[in-house]
């Protein structure tokens, strides 16, 4: 089956014209679902936790541009990832998997509520890059 991944550069750019730089509209979403995770940021970024953000936030837009090219090395690249996410930097799961869903849903905002064809590849891509972060691959 082809999965519909066409457009995700048309929904990034779109996001982009919308809101400018994407991470402090993730971050708001973010940390109001997930508050613990601002010590998380805090912390980890040792003194630097909004570059820390602009980073992770990177890494989700990056991992779902690149799912159109090389699903599986993204899938590679998220299952080793998460481990060293969860077991060494002790970020629980909900916290991780919250990023990728804030992004998500941040530029989910830009699309056009008239467009369910792209509302319905954005949420597959979504789910797509969820679909390997769970406890059991940690
Ligand atoms: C709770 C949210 C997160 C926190 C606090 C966090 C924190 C960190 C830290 C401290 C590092 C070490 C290297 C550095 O400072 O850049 C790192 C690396 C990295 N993070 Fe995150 N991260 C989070 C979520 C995510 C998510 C959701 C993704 C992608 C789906 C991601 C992808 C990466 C990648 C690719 C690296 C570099 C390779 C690696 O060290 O495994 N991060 N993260």
């Amino acid at each position: 089956m082809k999965i519909a991944t066409t457009g995700i550069d048309t929904t990034l750019e779109r996001a982009a014209e919308h809101l400018g730089d994407l991470t402090p509209h993730v971050m708001a979403l973010y940390l109001q679902r997930h508050p613990e995770a601002a010590a998380l940021f805090n912390d980890l970024g040792l003194g630097e936790g909004s570059q820390l953000e602009g980073r992770m936030v990177e890494a989700v837009v990056y991992f779902l541009m690149e799912w159109q090219h090389s699903p599986a090395a993204v899938r590679i690249a998220l299952l080793d990832t998460l481990p060293h996410h969860v077991r060494t930097l002790g970020i629980p799961i909900p916290a991780f998997r919250g990023l990728v869903t804030a992004v998500f849903d941040t530029v989910r905002t830009t699309i056009p509520a008239a467009d369910p064809h792209e509302l319905e590849a954005w949420e597959h891509l979504h789910q797509s890059l969820l679909a390997p972060l769970h406890a059991g691959n940690t």
